[in-house]
């Protein structure tokens, strides 16, 4: 039989060994710029391509995969999240969409509580201070935080990543509470209560937010809920930005409904230099690093050439998020 090269489509360079395996297998076109392509440019490199490998930047819809056209066999995401894909729109064309869960989950809660840190102990203002030459002496009241140690943990979606968290907040001595969609109120997860979303607002110190993001959690977190917060509470968001409403944020961090807030994930991304939460000091905004270590990125690549590969020779992906693409 004829050897036909798969032709594949990557939107981005990857580090770590990702491109090599694909390279031995496929013929690739790779987006060389660090910006992502535009949507018009996605549908004209996707032309006729047997796979796309994208990332959490790129949109996958109707347009996308019309332009594709009939022989696009897989859409692998370097990414555990996916909301950037039309999930319906692929399966209803039998196309499966692949993600990397699992290998970015430990390093992902780092950052959670790195942030969790950070507001607590106000290390990016406490370092801008010393930069800025005005340490002058040190002082009972310079930059005081909120202690880690003995305060509550809210866990919004203990999931991976969420419970990930929650092991880190054990070793800090933290109570951990969490609301999660399957965890009837009163269950224990390692030790962290289950207890109802209002509880979880009312009660939590640092509310870390690890649900993913669709039509039930968009705006999630909105002006209702921070009425609800602690006056003293330090939101986390390493989720997505959409879940939580960015104009309500703002009100509650400037007329002080909550102490803090640690993004690594903004609506949009990037975030625009001129948008109005830069011109708070209690807001950390630090550009979507969650899983920015060298290793993890290198073993979400290895995970998506895998899904990319199984998907343009016609096998199961290794990590399917629509499996029901093989339902005959
Ligand atoms: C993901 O994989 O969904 C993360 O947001 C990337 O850091």
């Amino acid at each position: 039989m004829e050897y036909m090269e798969s032709k594949v489509f990557v939107t981005r360079r990857l580090p770590g060994p990702a491109l090599e395996m694909m390279g031995r297998e496929c013929k690739l076109e790779v987006w060389p710029e660090d910006e992502p392509p535009s949507h018009q440019m996605m549908c004209e490199k996707v032309a006729g391509v047997d796979g796309l490998l994208c990332l959490l930047t790129d949109t996958v819809d109707k347009e996308v995969l019309d332009a594709a056209g009939g022989g696009l066999k897989v859409v692998s995401n370097y990414a555990v999240g996916y909301d950037n894909i039309d999930i319906a729109e692929t399966s209803s064309r039998k196309i499966p969409v692949g993600n990397t869960p699992g290998v970015l989950t430990e390093t992902t809660a780092d950052m959670a509580f790195a942030l969790l840190m950070a507001g607590a102990r106000r290390i990016v203002e406490g370092a801008r201070f010393a930069d800025e030459g005005r340490w002058m002496s040190w002082s009972p009241t310079l930059l005081l935080g909120e202690d880690i140690f003995g305060s509550t943990l809210g866990i919004l979606g203990m999931g991976r990543i969420g419970r990930a968290v929650a092991r880190r907040a054990k070793g800090f001595n933290m109570n951990v509470i969490f609301s999660h969609p399957s965890s009837p109120v009163g269950t224990s997860i390692d030790a962290a209560r289950a207890v109802s979303l209002d509880e979880l607002f009312e009660r939590s110190d640092f509310l870390s937010v690890h649900v993913p993001l669709n039509n039930e959690t968009h705006h999630m977190i909105n002006g209702e809920v921070f009425k609800k917060m602690k006056k003293t509470a330090i939101l986390i968001n390493t989720a997505r930005g959409p879940i939580v409403d960015h104009g309500a944020l703002w009100e509650a961090l400037e007329s002080g409904h909550i102490a803090f807030a640690a993004l690594d994930v903004t609506e949009p991304e990037p975030l625009p230099r001129t948008h109005p939460l830069y011109t708070l000091q209690n807001c950390l905004i630090v550009p979507h690093l969650g899983s920015a270590s060298i290793v993890t990125r290198a073993k979400m690549g290895v995970m998506a050439a895998e899904n990319l590969l199984a998907g343009v020779m016609g096998r199961k992906l290794p990590n399917c998020v629509n499996p029901e693409v093989y339902q005959t």
